[in-house]
């Protein structure tokens, strides 16, 4: 007993220990650990814990990635409408909006409030006796979706607040915190280039991007992707609760919360123009994106008396930053090969003067994008650029000064680079080159290939690869093999000892297993796991070269889009050649082929709801040693349908379908 006394203690200083760091770090950027420290506090942590499983509490630090992936939301009604703003655009319309706030008031005398606009997407959170219960999306301002797993996954959400920290504040113990979710600049840009090299659709802007990771169903994917939350909102039962808004952010601030700091009580309009010049400036110098200017007006009172107007309130407005822009002629598209293959068109342009650059390439996405804008060559378009991203052609432009092109764009057939017939798979947007030699692709191909996950060549970072390309030393993966003493002591900053450790890191590199070696392909869709799935079901490089579709797809997760990428890629023969190479050059081609059980050799499983005795990937893995299938959505196909608590859609397709349904004892039966 005295021991589990001990330890209860000592997690309890542990938990405020981290929750104090979490707090330096998340909300007040301002770290006095180092990331090293911050894991060794949280592995003792998750140790106690394990040891003595009792004493977790859902608020615990540990505790934020947790429960099963979901089916999907629950509509949730909002105790109050979460309302949008009116917008405007110009000094006058908002002298405009002071007037009608001055006619409607009485009174002439009103502070206001400056904050940022925040470019991200409002979440209500919700607390009960200071611990986070509830997240819910906007949705259409009356319902919203609860995300509340996801929401916990952002570290700047505090998931509980102690009593004392809240009176201190003067907040009520259940309250309801509103605010932007946001990801800035930095996370857009990592994951955006992470999902480019594997093959997926990218998001345009950081807002979209935060709205598909909120709605993440496995929560462990949102942890991932670092989301912030700022708070700018406290009500209590649907109600403000503080008698000014300026309280308001600072008692947020006090109980914990991130609150922009960027803000500003202002007297006047000339305040408040001044304070939407100074960020028109300085706008891109901030971490995440703001597309203007929030005016509120302070006190609550006379925000009551101003009210609503449909969607909207009188008693806030936004000023919006014009987005900046320009209108110039389309001379022409080129097409652009990616590091995936991926062929995007760009738009060659008159030069332009946009916000103190001049632009003469722009995107145009794709080609339902070119679609959808109905553009063609010759005519005057629309260009925009935002914050550090790439302009954009965003209209047509067509009025008596500015008449139509005529010229259509085409879509080529072959590589611009390589010349290798573009494939577009059924489904897709994007047209690609699948030639793994293709130049373009080159350097994406080669780095993946070296890098760490990978075949783990050390050294072989962006300015050694750009210029064996650029000396035509290497022109594909398994010229890598080839290299000597000699070349790499022919390029720049290479003495001795640093071509020697070159030449080292690539011996050691056909040391690394068969999955290593197919991940490093880069096949579209083969990522780490596949690979690993591959090596293990087909023991050798050349049973995976000669393996059909349909005999691919017997293969641990692997579905039709996959085994087609598998069987087009090697369907190649400069593909096909570019992989003997690499046999000969001694890289490991044979694995280990896992003797999987057979117990259920044949058999699909689809899992559905929450299971009591094992996580998915526990279930997964257990049906998959025995020989087993697991996929994601029930159908003919399926012979059972292991159904845990709150079991959904899944389980009612199963019924109609008549396929057997079972529990997880049966399931266990079965794999033995
Ligand atoms: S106040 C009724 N403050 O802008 C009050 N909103 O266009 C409504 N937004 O849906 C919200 N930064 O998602 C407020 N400092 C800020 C904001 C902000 C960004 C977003 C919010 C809202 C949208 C309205």
């Amino acid at each position: 007993m005295a021991a589990s006394k001990d330890a209860e203690k000592k997690i309890a200083a542990l938990r405020e220990k981290i929750r104090h760091h979490e707090y330096l770090y998340y909300v007040l950027d301002r770290p006095e650990i180092s990331d090293f420290e911050f894991d060794k506090l949280m592995q003792e942590l998750q140790q106690l814990e394990a040891e003595h499983p009792s004493l977790i509490t859902p608020d615990s630090p540990t505790q934020r990635v947790g429960g099963k992936p979901r089916e999907g939301f629950v509509k949730v009604r909002h105790s109050s409408p979460m309302l949008s703003l009116d917008n405007t655009y110009s000094e006058e319309d908002l002298r405009d909006w002071e007037r009608r706030v001055h006619e409607l008031s009485g009174r002439k005398d009103v502070d206001y409030v400056c904050e940022l606009k925040l470019d991200g997407m409002s979440l209500s959170l919700g607390y009960d006796d200071g611990q986070l219960v509830r997240g819910v999306t906007r949705g259409d301002g009356t319902t919203g979706e609860d995300v509340t797993l996801n929401v916990r996954t952002v570290r700047s959400v505090p998931l509980s607040i102690p009593e004392d920290k809240l009176k201190h504040a003067g907040i009520p113990a259940d309250f309801e915190v509103r605010g932007e979710l946001l990801m800035p600049k930095a996370a857009f840009k990592k994951l955006n280039e992470e999902r480019e090299r594997n093959g997926l659709a990218t998001f345009a802007n950081p807002r979209n991007f935060t709205a598909g990771t909120v709605r993440q169903l496995d929560a462990s994917i949102t942890a991932q992707r670092r989301l912030d939350f700022f708070a700018y909102m406290l009500l209590q039962n649907g109600h403000t609760y503080f008698d000014r808004h300026w309280k308001t952010l600072d008692a947020l601030e006090a109980a914990g919360f991130k609150v922009n700091s960027h803000r500003k009580l202002v007297r006047s309009m000339e305040e408040v123009w001044s304070f939407i010049q100074q960020w028109e400036e300085k706008r891109e110098s901030l971490p995440y994106e703001i597309d203007g200017i929030v005016v509120k007006v302070d006190r609550t009172s006379l925000q009551d008396e101003l009210g609503f107007t449909g969607k909207a309130p009188r008693w806030a407005i936004a000023y919006k930053y014009a987005a900046r822009g320009g209108i110039t002629k389309l001379e022409n598209v080129r097409w652009q090969v990616g590091r995936t293959g991926k062929l995007t068109p760009v738009a060659e342009l008159s030069p332009v003067a946009i916000g103190g650059t001049t632009v003469r390439n722009a995107t145009l996405h794709n080609v339902d994008e070119i679609e959808r804008l109905g553009v063609k060559i010759g005519d005057y378009v629309q260009v925009e650029r935002g914050g550090d991203v790439i302009p954009k052609v965003s209209k047509v432009v067509e009025d008596k000064d500015h008449p139509r092109g005529t010229k259509e764009i085409d879509i080529p057939e072959k590589c611009p680079v390589c010349g290798t017939k573009v494939v577009r798979t059924e489904g897709e947007v994007d047209y690609r080159c699948v030639n793994a030699n293709c130049p373009a692709k080159l350097l994406g191909t080669i780095l993946h290939f070296a890098s760490r996950g990978v075949m783990n060549i050390d050294g072989m970072g962006e300015s050694l690869v750009t210029q064996l390309i650029e000396r035509g030393l290497v022109k594909n993966v398994a010229d890598i093999y080839d290299l000597s003493k000699k070349d790499l002591l022919s390029l720049e900053r290479f003495a001795d000892k640093s071509a020697q450790n070159i030449l080292d890191e690539i011996e050691n590199s056909k040391t690394l297993p068969l999955e290593r070696v197919i991940y490093g392909l880069g096949i579209r869709f083969v990522g780490e796991r596949t690979a690993q799935f591959l090596g293990e079901h087909f023991g050798s490089m050349e049973a995976l070269e000669d393996a059909s579709v349909e005999e691919l797809q017997d293969v641990n997760e692997v579905g039709p889009r996959i085994a087609e990428s598998i069987v087009e890629f090697f369907g190649n023969p400069a593909n096909r050649k570019l992989v003997e190479r690499l046999g000969q050059a001694g890289l490991a081609f044979k694995g280990k082929k896992k003797e999987r059980g057979t117990k259920l050799a044949g058999k699909t499983f689809v899992l559905t709801g929450t299971l009591a005795h094992y996580t998915r990937d526990e279930a997964k893995k257990m049906i998959e040693d025995a020989g087993g299938k697991v996929t994601g959505s029930v159908s003919k196909k399926t012979d059972y349908v292991v159904a845990g608590t709150d079991a959904g859609s899944k389980l009612d397709k199963a019924k109609e379908l008549g396929l057997a349904v079972i529990d997880e004892r049966e399931m266990e039966k079965l794999a033995g």
